[in-house]
């Protein structure tokens, strides 16, 4: 039986910062960020907005692309920056997206790998249950200190998918080489809203372990680089899948995979699967047929590196104006308003806009408070 992704779409904050701001304030050369790392803007949330709304929106666009949300009877919701060491973040999108409660909800962690290994979860469900459908969620919001080499590398997004039977974009392939170590190179000990990291050390790791994976792969597989078509990366920033590609792909052309997360940064969970929606909706021709590389790569570490090909029809299943316009309209902040959001000084939860129809209204005796509100017009009041 075919199974992999039957739909996708992903969402992000109404704010970034163009990265040009932030390398005047910090006195670097902008081509230091924008070819060096090879990102021009990254997503800054307000404080209305969260792991949880942002979600919601993701889920709601692939849930209008099914033709009955009771056929979902699980939900993986996947991220490294959960705000609650017990309750599951997917129980607030279960709600929302009113699905039904005979339906498993639970959260995975491990770094930026946990949406892929979600994705081999739902697909090995799908396939004793082959009229389930299972909702997978990558949603992450990362933050740095200020002032270290990791702050132009900072974003967030959350990226949504149907794993079913027959899918209608990708049917993914049941080879897979994976690759765990222990490695000090990236964590976030539950005290801290920031990640710490050891960035040469996190660089050399995300190579290595594509070493090894790739080898394990062509080798249970009998493929080389050459049956692939084109290879999507996890990207905490563009110059890391660049080095990645010309590693161990020949130099592929991967740019197409790039343009979303150049201007989101790092959304952990969810940047590889937005580089493949990425080359989806860029890449010039017809991708039918054609076999799909993806790596991903979780610090701490567990990386995996698997291949899927795409259905006939695919592009009917795309947004990609949409897709355009979500990041076209977002407003560029100013440095002040930057690090006024990053103190959290102005936490007026109304101030801001909201990128979906659900919003954390407010925290109250330590429990997370959302609501529905109207898509409103409300300026960035605050300053
Ligand atoms: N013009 C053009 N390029 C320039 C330049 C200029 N004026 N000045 C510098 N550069 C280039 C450098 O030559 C270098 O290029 P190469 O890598 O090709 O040599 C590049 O800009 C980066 O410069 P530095 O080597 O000085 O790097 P840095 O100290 O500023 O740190 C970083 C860069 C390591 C990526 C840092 O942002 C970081 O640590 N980020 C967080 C950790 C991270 O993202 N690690 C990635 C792997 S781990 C992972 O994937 C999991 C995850 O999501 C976190």
């Amino acid at each position: 039986m075919k199974t992999g992704i039957d739909s996708i779409a992903f969402s992000t904050s109404k704010y970034s910062l163009n990265l040009d701001v932030l390398a005047k304030k910090r006195n670097v050369a902008r081509e230091k960020y924008y070819l060096g790392i090879g990102q021009t803007k990254m997503s800054i949330f307000p404080p209305n907005e969260d792991i949880v709304t942002v979600a919601i929106d993701a889920a709601r666009k692939v849930l209008a692309q099914i033709e009955d949300k009771n056929d979902v009877d699980m939900l993986i919701f996947a991220t490294e920056s959960s705000f609650d060491l017990s309750k599951s973040a997917g129980i607030y999108v279960h709600k929302f997206l009113k699905l039904r409660d005979d339906c498993r909800v639970f959260d995975v962690k491990q770094a930026c790998y946990s949406a892929a290994a979600a994705l081999q979860l739902a697909r090995f469900y799908v396939k004793d249950n082959p009229n389930s459908k299972v909702l997978v969620i990558g949603s992450d919001i990362i933050r740095y200190l200020p002032e270290t080499s990791g702050e132009p590398t900072q974003g967030g997004a959350a990226v949504a998918f149907i794993v079913s039977k027959n899918p209608r974009i990708l049917e993914v392939e049941p080879c897979f080489g994976v690759h765990t170590v222990d490695v000090a190179d990236f964590w976030r000990p539950v005290c801290l809203k920031e990640a710490l990291f050891d960035g040469k050390l996190s660089a050399y790791n995300y190579l290595r372990s594509l070493d090894i994976c790739t080898k394990r792969y062509f080798e249970k597989s009998g493929f080389s680089s050459d049956d692939i078509d084109h290879v999507c990366f996890h990207a905490p920033f563009g110059k890391m899948a660049r080095k990645a590609n010309n590693q161990s792909f020949n130099s592929k052309t991967i740019e197409e995979t790039l343009v979303y997360n150049s201007l989101i940064g790092n959304s952990c969970s969810a940047s590889l699967f937005i580089s493949f929606i990425s080359l989806a909706d860029n890449f010039g021709g017809d991708l039918t047929g054609s076999r799909i590389g993806f790596f991903s790569y979780g610090s701490g570490s567990v990386a995996e590196f698997f291949c899927g090909v795409i259905s006939e029809n695919y592009k009917k299943m795309l947004t990609a104006d949409d897709n355009k316009i979500m990041l076209e309209e977002r407003e560029d902040i100013s440095f002040e308003e930057y690090e006024s959001l990053y103190k959290e000084e102005f936490c007026d939860f109304r101030a801001y806009k909201n990128i979906g129809s659900v919003t954390l209204s407010g925290v109250d005796n330590n429990k997370r408070v959302y609501g529905n509100i109207e898509k409103c017009e409300n300026s960035f009041a605050g300053f």
